[in-house]
């Protein structure tokens, strides 16, 4: 569509020139006896009254073309700069207030030039110093019009925004995509494809956002979950399903973060970075669509208002709604209670409390004191000793490990610090549940004591203390005995 219209405009602009030079040639050529022609004309008109102003006509026709001329050459002359240099250098159009303010500038001092020429005798200079009051009425007259001028002018030498860009002007928010900045206002095609006009001497009062178009510009997006859906596992699963989108850029990771405890569910909102910003609406949609979807697959659940009126009743684990066959499977897993009877795995069960830990959270902290030992049911913890004033890990330990037992059989403070290394769900049993176990298998203190006995060895051997610790089993199951008050 654009080029034959450029191929329109180029023939236009080559016959107009065909016509003026064709025109003030033959002005030139027949200027004797144009003059005589009029001169007689006028006479005979005038009946031998003022002197005639013949040549003054012919005078003014020839500034007229010259002048015609020389707009064609500035036109040419903007084209050349502005379409082809301007662009292929810079890689964007030229604004339409340059272009504009070369042309009066080049058309002007050209006029000059030309009246000069052609009237000699006029001093055009002292004709404009004179005419002040005209300058006053004009001033008056063109107030709004300047003010937006001068106002272009002065966004133009800021360059706050191109045209590309997408900005945000003023009270009333008007947003849009930046088509044309002219000596008048700037042209802004809205989202709804309008187009806003903002005089460029209000834009220079008011506040504007710009979001460049080679910049990274960031989008929010807010969801909310079910108070019972995992954080970890909601963040997890929105970051991977928005980054894949399309327009959402791969330079950044979009990040997703808790923004509220709110009242019907946990408020989230996830920041990702654009591609082409102009686009927003599309890719903020796309985006809300992946979520959905993702929760979908996930298991997750969207919250919404609701009033849920509870009863609260202590929940031990065992009475959990179809969690507490999982938890005495898991407990009839772990090797220390392998020798134990279903009746007894269910009982251990029913004493245990579930808590659940975010990545990177203590479960425990050395030197506490501690009277209950734990069972990884889901997730994976770390146990760190502190070495010259850093944390070392000792060990890994996942589903079906047990930790927290040091203090639990020994009275003594704990020895390391557990720290969930992911979303970790344990299993939390104390003293009154284990003295239970321990009255009916006394064989488990005995197991319980060499496990306990290996991991001290190695809590030695990481803070060198190793001598002299090496074959106390023996102690211990007496202690842990003693502790318990077992014979
Ligand atoms: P407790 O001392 O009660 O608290 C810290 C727990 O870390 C400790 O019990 C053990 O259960 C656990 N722990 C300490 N050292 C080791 C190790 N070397 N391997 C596995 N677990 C350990």
């Amino acid at each position: 569509m654009k080029r034959p219209r450029n191929k329109n405009k180029f023939a236009l602009f080559l016959i107009a020139t065909a016509i003026v030079v064709l025109a003030i040639y033959l002005v030139a050529h027949f200027d004797y006896p144009l003059r005589e022609l009029l001169r007689a004309r006028l006479l005979r008109a005038q009946m031998g009254g003022l002197a005639p102003p013949a040549d003054t006509i012919i005078d003014a026709l020839r500034l007229i073309l010259f002048a015609i001329l020389a707009y064609l050459a500035v036109r040419a002359l903007n084209s050349l700069i502005f379409d082809l240099v301007f662009r292929f250098r810079r890689g964007y159009e030229a604004p339409t207030l340059v272009r504009n303010i070369f042309s009066i500038i080049a058309f002007t001092a050209l006029f000059f030039l030309i009246f000069t020429l052609v009237f000699p005798q006029v001093n055009l200079g002292a004709l404009f110093t004179t005419s002040a009051i005209f300058g006053v009425i004009l001033g008056l007259a063109l107030q709004d019009t300047l003010g937006n001028f001068f106002a272009g002018i002065s966004l133009q030498a800021d360059r706050p925004f191109q045209v590309g860009d997408v900005i945000t002007v003023g009270v009333q928010r008007h947003t849009g995509v930046v088509e044309e900045i002219t000596w008048r206002a700037i042209k802004v095609r809205t989202f709804q494809n309008h187009i806003v006009l903002i005089s460029n001497s209000n834009a220079a009062k008011e506040p504007i956002e710009v979001c460049p178009r080679e910049n990274l510009n960031a989008r929010l997006v807010f969801f909310n979950t079910l108070y019972t859906d995992s954080p970890a596992k909601a963040i997890h699963v929105v970051r991977e399903a928005v980054r894949e989108a399309d327009n959402v850029s791969q330079k950044i990771t979009p990040i997703v973060r808790m923004r509220n405890l709110g009242d019907s569910g946990v408020e989230y909102e996830v920041k990702y970075w654009l591609e082409n910003y102009a686009k927003y609406n599309d890719t903020d949609a796309l985006v809300r669509q992946r979520i959905w979807y993702a929760f979908r697959r996930a298991n997750l659940n969207f919250a919404y208002p609701t009033r849920t009126l509870l009863v609260e009743r202590k929940q031990k684990i065992g009475e959990r709604d179809g969690d507490g066959g999982a938890i005495i499977e898991r407990l009839a897993a772990v090797d220390i209670f392998a020798p134990l009877s279903t009746e007894e795995t269910g009982m251990l069960a029913q004493a245990a409390t579930s808590h659940v830990f975010a990545p990177g959270e203590t479960v425990i902290r050395a030197g506490d004191p501690g009277s209950s030992m734990f069972v990884v049911h889901s997730g994976r913890v770390s146990v760190q000793v502190s070495e010259n004033g850093r944390q070392r890990t000792v060990a890994t330990l996942s589903d079906g490990a047990f930790f927290g037992e040091m203090a639990l059989f020994t009275g003594e403070p704990r020895t390391a610090n557990v720290v969930a290394l992911e979303e970790t769900e344990v299993l939390e049993i104390g003293h009154a549940a284990m003295k239970r176990v321990f009255d009916t298998n006394p064989d488990l203190v005995e197991s319980l004591s060499h496990i306990i006995a290996e991991r001290r060895q190695a809590l030695a051997a990481s803070e060198d203390l190793s001598g002299g610790r090496k074959d106390e089993s023996a102690g211990l199951l007496s202690s842990i005995k003693r502790f318990f008050g077992l014979n």
